[in-house]
């Protein structure tokens, strides 16, 4: 919890201060000014938000926080793609980006309305599986430094691409491997 709280106040504070940004990034905040640094609070607050919520479930507050969650996680989805599209490190990561945003505002959408329709199962594990998407922007930081500690940098386009598409789709399957062998299958919850 400490370390995903850290990663999330700071992803809000390089908002502020991006001084320690690669070239790549930077030239993003230059032709994205108000859209990067929103996508970095917001997608920082999500960080702290979603386990929030999923820890306050059986309280009062767990509605007024999940609707906040629910804008905040719209905002960081929406202004992602943008920022992912402003000169791509390559293609193939921007199409990471942009799925990784689709498939979180699509679950968040779909928990939103199985509650809406009285489905608590299917609205609890479409949030679950909206969380382990979350947990993707903390597993492309620490797959990206590892890389830069232990990778070649010759290949570092390629590296990036395919983190782009492993570091958030692989606690996603984990997540619908673990449901599918605890005897809670998804079948038949998500509408
Ligand atoms: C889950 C959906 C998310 C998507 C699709 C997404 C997408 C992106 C993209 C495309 C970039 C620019 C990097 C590049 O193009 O090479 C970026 C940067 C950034 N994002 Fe997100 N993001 C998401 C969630 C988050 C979350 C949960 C956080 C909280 C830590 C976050 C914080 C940041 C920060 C701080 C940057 C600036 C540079 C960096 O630290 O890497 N984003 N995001």
């Amino acid at each position: 919890m400490l370390f995903v709280t850290y990663a999330g106040l700071r992803a809000v504070l390089e908002a502020w201060d991006s001084d320690g940004f690669p070239e790549a990034l930077a030239v993003k905040l230059e032709l994205l000014p108000i859209i990067f640094p929103v996508h970095m609070v917001t997608g920082g607050l999500s960080l702290i938000l979603v386990p929030g919520t999923i820890l306050l479930r059986k309280t009062r507050f767990h509605k007024i926080i999940g609707r906040i969650t629910a804008a905040d996680i719209l905002l960081a989805g929406i202004t992602a793609p943008f920022v992912a599209w402003a000169v791509p490190v390559t293609i193939i990561s921007a199409a990471g980006f942009t799925a990784q945003a689709l498939v979180w505002t699509g679950l968040l959408a779909a928990g939103i309305w199985n509650i809406r329709n009285g489905r608590l199962r299917a609205h609890q594990t479409c949030m679950l599986l909206m969380a382990a998407v979350t947990s993707g922007a903390l597993f492309f930081r620490i797959f990206l430094g590892l890389w830069s500690r232990f990778g070649d940098h010759h290949y570092f386009n390629d590296f990036y691409a395919l983190n782009a598409w492993v570091a958030w789709s692989l606690p996603l399957f984990a997540v619908l491997i673990f449901h599918r062998f605890s005897g809670r299958g998804l079948r038949g919850q998500l509408h």
